[in-house]
């Protein structure tokens, strides 16, 4: 799956966890869908996730920073879905919070 490719090429996990798998700097992204209310609508999906991308580092003082990857359309799809995918899993109830 291209979205699962591109989530350990570049290393996504070092900072965020997926179903509690991965590091704790920054938030859980198993259910970032739901987060942002775009869980039934792949299209949404991206253009949420492709906004995120562009806008990071956000530079807020004092926030966490992710830095800045220079995805294509493609790569980026392919993430959306992989969130969209994971975010369809049940996960019996993990996060245990929304805010992951
Ligand atoms: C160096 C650490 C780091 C890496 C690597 C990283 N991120 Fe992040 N990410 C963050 C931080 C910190 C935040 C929270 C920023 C904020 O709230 O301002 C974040 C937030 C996010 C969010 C929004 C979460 C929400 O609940 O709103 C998404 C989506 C995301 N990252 C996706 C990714 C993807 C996809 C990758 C890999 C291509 C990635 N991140 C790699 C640090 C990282």
């Amino acid at each position: 799956m291209l979205g699962k490719r591109i989530w350990e090429k570049h290393a996504c996990i070092n900072c965020h966890t997926i179903m509690g798998e991965g590091a704790y700097f920054a938030p859980e992204l198993a259910n970032v869908t739901t987060r942002w209310g775009v869980e039934d609508d792949p299209e949404g999906a991206y253009e949420a996730l492709d906004n995120w991308m562009k806008s990071q580092p956000s530079g807020v003082e004092g926030r966490r920073q992710m830095p800045r990857f220079n995805l294509t359309e493609e790569e980026t799809r392919g993430l959306s879905d992989f969130l969209l995918w994971v975010d369809s899993i049940d996960a019996q109830g993990w996060p245990p919070n929304d805010a992951g």
